[in-house]
């Protein structure tokens, strides 16, 4: 049975009919609002719109739950890897063996880039921010690779392509950055190994990669694998709504999330710590410089859109943190001061009346310390993690039948009609 929820005005009313998702999220559909009352909504931020139907991830944020096509995610970081998690976000379910085994071999056929590439790299300047360069790299893609993405063969194709390339274009970003030999993908090694190696083999030191590092990376990346209708997969929608190829749409997901508010809050975080250490560990400063409204401080790595709990990933990234730097025998100044931080800011009551939490980004950048990432390449790793989310919520809406191009409405508060007035008349 249909329900409707009725809206009353100056006497008049209208129904509005319910929606409910399969976990009994309730919406109102407002689609003929404002041809059949002529009002719109007002939603700064969207924080009380759904824009889409997704059946990708489910997050309930009071309860502290993220689901990938309904498979918990602490299931998926205990037993699953990265690449399998990034298939069952793109085509709905857990692949079989030979499944697996084809998706492997497309992405190992496909991890090299154009070496007319390179040049690009070559001439940004030094300083430039490597999310900068791989946002601009992977639009730049589409001139490489402009084959037509139409039909579902070819969009797979594109997919995996974009998929395999993005973890050699952000290797290849840190070698010329420090100006060493670049490193070319391994067919041996997989998804995780093979970018580990990238990074960090020279012809002087060989890597050695070791079991712990790459379960840590491979849990890394599959907690940042979707997040549903988050800032940066609203951008590829919205970009993507106006039927741009998949590179430009997933180009504006790079530049969304570079931001500190979003995926820039894992270097945030580390910025943070690191200044809090050297300012002799006083975190307890930081709390009451968050607390305080006329300072403009956020406790980076904490609170969130959705969680108003402590969110499900920073749990499972605390641990991947402690049994990481236990398992290299490393001790990081950084944690200790993140874990006072986060005690003393749950106990008080500022924290506690906003619910806020350490998010995923809280300890994370301590694990990608730990592997040996450097801090301005960490939102670079988040990117890479979220790529198989934005290519999901991508092909979601090229198959969507409500879809429309993202084009939202608006409130004027400027100026009534007025005139032109010539240069010699204006006071
Ligand atoms: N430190 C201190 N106060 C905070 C914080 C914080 N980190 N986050 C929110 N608040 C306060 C804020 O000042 C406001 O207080 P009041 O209502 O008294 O004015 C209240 O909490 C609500 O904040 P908001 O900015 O309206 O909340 P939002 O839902 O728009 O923003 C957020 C969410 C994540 C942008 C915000 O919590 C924040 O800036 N956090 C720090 C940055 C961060 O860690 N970002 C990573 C998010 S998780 C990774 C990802 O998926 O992007």
């Amino acid at each position: 049975m249909q329900d409707y929820v009725t809206l009353t005005y100056r006497g008049e009313s209208f129904q509005l009919p319910v929606i409910v998702g399969s976990e009994n999220e309730r919406a109102i559909d407002i689609l003929r609002l404002r041809k059949e009352t002529g009002f719109i909504t007002y939603d700064p931020g969207y924080a009380n719109s759904g824009a889409c139907m997704s059946s990708i991830t489910y997050m309930n944020g009071e309860q502290g739950i993220l689901r990938y096509r309904g498979i918990p995610v602490e299931e998926l970081a205990e037993k699953s890897t990265f690449k399998e998690t990034a298939y069952l976000l793109i085509n709905g379910q857990l692949p079989k063996a030979d499944e697996l085994r084809n998706f492997s071999i497309m992405l190992n056929d496909h991890s090299l880039v154009h070496e007319d590439m390179k040049a690009f790299y070559q001439n940004f300047p030094r300083a430039s921010h490597p999310m900068g360069i791989l946002s601009a790299m992977v639009n730049a893609l589409r001139s490489f690779y402009p084959e037509l993405q139409t039909t579902e063969e070819e969009i797979n194709f594109t997919v995996t392509r974009l998929l395999a390339k993005v973890r050699t274009m952000a290797a290849m970003s840190y070698k010329i950055s420090r100006g060493h030999t670049l490193v070319y993908p391994r067919p041996d090694l997989a998804y995780c190994e093979n970018f580990l190696n990238m990074m960090f083999d020279t012809p002087v030191r060989p890597y050695q990669l070791t079991k712990e590092v790459v379960r840590a990376l491979e849990v890394f990346w599959i907690l940042h694998a979707d997040h549903e209708q988050n800032c940066s997969t609203t951008a590829v929608r919205v970009v993507g709504s106006g039927r741009v190829n998949l590179y430009a749409a997933i180009s504006a997901g790079m530049s969304a999330l570079w931001g500190p508010l979003h995926g820039g809050a894992n270097q945030a975080v580390v910025e943070m710590l690191t200044a809090i250490h050297q300012d002799g560990g006083n975190f307890r400063g930081a709390v009451a410089r968050a607390k305080d409204r006329n300072d403009p401080f956020r406790l980076m790595g904490f609170g969130h859109r959705v969680y108003k709990t402590y969110d499900p990933r920073a749990r499972i990234m605390k641990r991947v943190c402690d049994d990481l730097l236990a398992a290299l025998n490393l001790k990081d100044p950084l944690l200790d001061i993140a874990k006072e931080l986060e005690e003393v800011a749950l106990k008080d009551p500022y924290f506690i009346d906003h619910n806020l939490y350490p998010n995923v980004d809280f300890y994370s950048g301590i694990v990608l310390r730990a592997i040996g990432i450097p801090t301005n390449m960490f939102t670079v790793m988040f990117a890479i993690g979220r790529l198989p989310g934005w290519i999901s919520q991508w092909k979601e809406s090229m198959d969507d039948p409500h879809w429309r191009i993202s084009r939202p409405r608006q409130i004027y508060t400027g100026p009534n009609e007025t005139h032109y007035v010539p240069m010699q008349d204006r006071t």
